[in-house]
């Protein structure tokens, strides 16, 4: 959420949408997005679903943890700890930083694909 709106204007934006649950939305997201990552695309991943499970693929459960209860602190990095001062009205939206997932935070399922992450971009590996 830091670059400029002149920036962000400019990103393509891709939405999953169906109101039926378990209809692979998620999974669909999360492959779209290695896709394009794989392509040498910058992508950023918006999990806004309270359940987590587009953060659960590509980050460990630990961290995942550590990031919800940590959610409602002042120095909290979720969606809930950017839109929490609106919601209680008591200040303006917090700008929150994306995870790099270049700094070796990635979940056991991603690992596994046969993606890597090398040098700012995915490759695919000798998995
Ligand atoms: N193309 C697919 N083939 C088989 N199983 C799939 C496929 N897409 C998703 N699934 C499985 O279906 C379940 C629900 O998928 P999910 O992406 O979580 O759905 P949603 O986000 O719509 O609730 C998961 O267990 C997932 O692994
Ligand atoms: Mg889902």
């Amino acid at each position: 959420m830091t670059n400029s709106p002149t920036t962000r204007s400019t990103a393509k934006r891709i939405s999953i949408i169906n109101h039926k649950g378990g209809v692979g939305k998620t999974t669909l997201t999360f492959n779209i997005a290695t896709q394009l990552a794989f392509m040498g695309k910058r992508v950023l991943l918006v999990d806004a679903d309270p359940q987590c499970s587009l953060t659960a693929y590509v980050i460990d459960g630990e961290v995942l943890d550590d990031l919800l209860d940590h959610s409602d602190d002042k120095d909290g990095a979720t969606l809930w700890s950017a839109v929490k001062p609106i919601i209680e009205a008591t200040g303006n939206l917090r700008e929150i930083e994306p995870i790099d997932l270049s700094e070796g935070r990635l979940a056991p399922s991603f690992q596994r694909s046969p993606y890597v992450y090398v040098g700012g971009t995915f490759r695919r590996g000798a998995k």
